[in-house]
C-alpha cells in the first residue's frame, strides 16, 4: 500500500524522538517510537529472566509479547510501563537484546503492521534501511558524541562522563551488529543537530517533507543539506 512514510533514523540522543513527535504533530501524521517497542521488550525479558545474550529464550519470548504504542504511552501486556523501560538498566540491556534477528523480525513485522494505511513519522536506528525502504522521506540525525550525552545527561539527572560512556557502548553495539545495523540509508539527508535549535531542526524536516510530496511519487527527495 502507498502511504507516506518519514524515516527518521540517527544515535541515541541525537534529538530523534522530540524531533519525530513535533514534526508528527505538524503534519497531522501518526508518530511511531521504534526504540519504544525494544525496550518494552526488554523490559519483558528482564522481567522472565532471561539474560541478554541468551538468544534462544529471547526468541522464545517474542510471540507472546503484547506491545502497544498509545501515543505518548507505551503498555507491556496491558501495563503501562513508559517510565520504567527508560531507566539506565534497560538502557544497557536493549542493545543487547535489539542484536538478536528473531527479535528484530518480531518488532519489524509489528512496525510495519502499525497504523495500517495512515501516514506515519517512524524514528529508530533502521526505518529507512529496513523496516521502510521506500519511504517518502529518510533523515539521519546525528550531532557529537559530547553534544548528545550532554543533552541526555540534562534530561536524565545524571552524571555527563557516565553518560557518555554508556553511549560510546551502546552506539557501538548498535553500529557494529551483524543484523540491521545503525546505517545511514540510501538517499537519506544527514542532518548534524549539534548547534541547531529543536524548532531549526524541525523545519528543515517540515521542508523536506514538503518537497518530497510536491515531487512526483516514487521519487526520492532531494534534500539541500544533503552530505
Ligand atoms: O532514546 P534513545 O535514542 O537512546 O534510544 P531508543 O531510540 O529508545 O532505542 C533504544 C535501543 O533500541 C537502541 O539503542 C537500539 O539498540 C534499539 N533500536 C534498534 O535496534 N532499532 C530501532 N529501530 C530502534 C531502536
Amino acid at each position: 500500500m502507498d502511504r507516506t512514510v518519514i524515516a527518521i533514523d540517527g544515535p541515541s540522543a541525537s534529538g530523534k524522538s522530540t524531533v519525530a513527535r513535533l514534526l508528527a504533530e505538524r503534519l497531522g501524521y501518526r508518530f511511531l517510537d521504534s526504540g519504544a517497542m525494544y525496550r518494552a521488550f526488554a523490559l519483558l525479558a528482564r522481567r522472565r529472566g532471561v539474560a541478554g545474550d541468551d538468544e534462544e529464550g529471547l526468541a522464545e519470548l517474542v510471540p507472546e509479547a503484547r506491545i502497544e504504542l498509545r501515543g505518548e504511552r507505551v503498555l507491556l501486556d496491558g501495563e503501562d510501563v513508559s517510565g520504567e523501560i527508560r531507566t539506565p538498566e534497560i538502557d544497557r540491556l536493549v542493545s543487547q537484546v535489539a542484536r538478536v534477528p528473531a527479535v528484530r523480525r518480531g518488532m519489524v513485522a509489528r512496525q510495519r503492521a502499525a497504523y495500517p494505511g495512515e501516514p506515519l513519522v517512524v524514528e529508530g536506528r533502521d526505518i529507512g534501511s529496513v523496516v521502510f525502504p521506500d519511504a517518502r522521506v529518510k533523515v539521519f540525525l546525528d550531532a557529537s558524541p559530547e553534544e548528545r550525552a550532554r543533552r541526555r545527561a540534562r534530561e536524565s539527572h545524571r552524571d555527563v562522563r557516565n553518560v557518555l560512556e554508556e553511549q560510546r557502548e551502546r552506539d557501538e553495539r548498535d553500529s557494529r551488529r551483524a543484523h540491521s545495523p545503525l546505517v545511514k540509508a540510501a538517499g537519506a539527508v544527514v542532518i548534524d543537530t549539534t548547534g541547531l535549535t529543536l524548532e531549526e531542526v524541525v523545519e528543515r524536516l517540515l521542508a523536506l517533507t514538503r518537497d518530497a510530496l510536491r515531487s512526483r511519487p516514487g521519487e526520492p527527495s532531494t534534500g539541500s543539506s544533503s552530505s
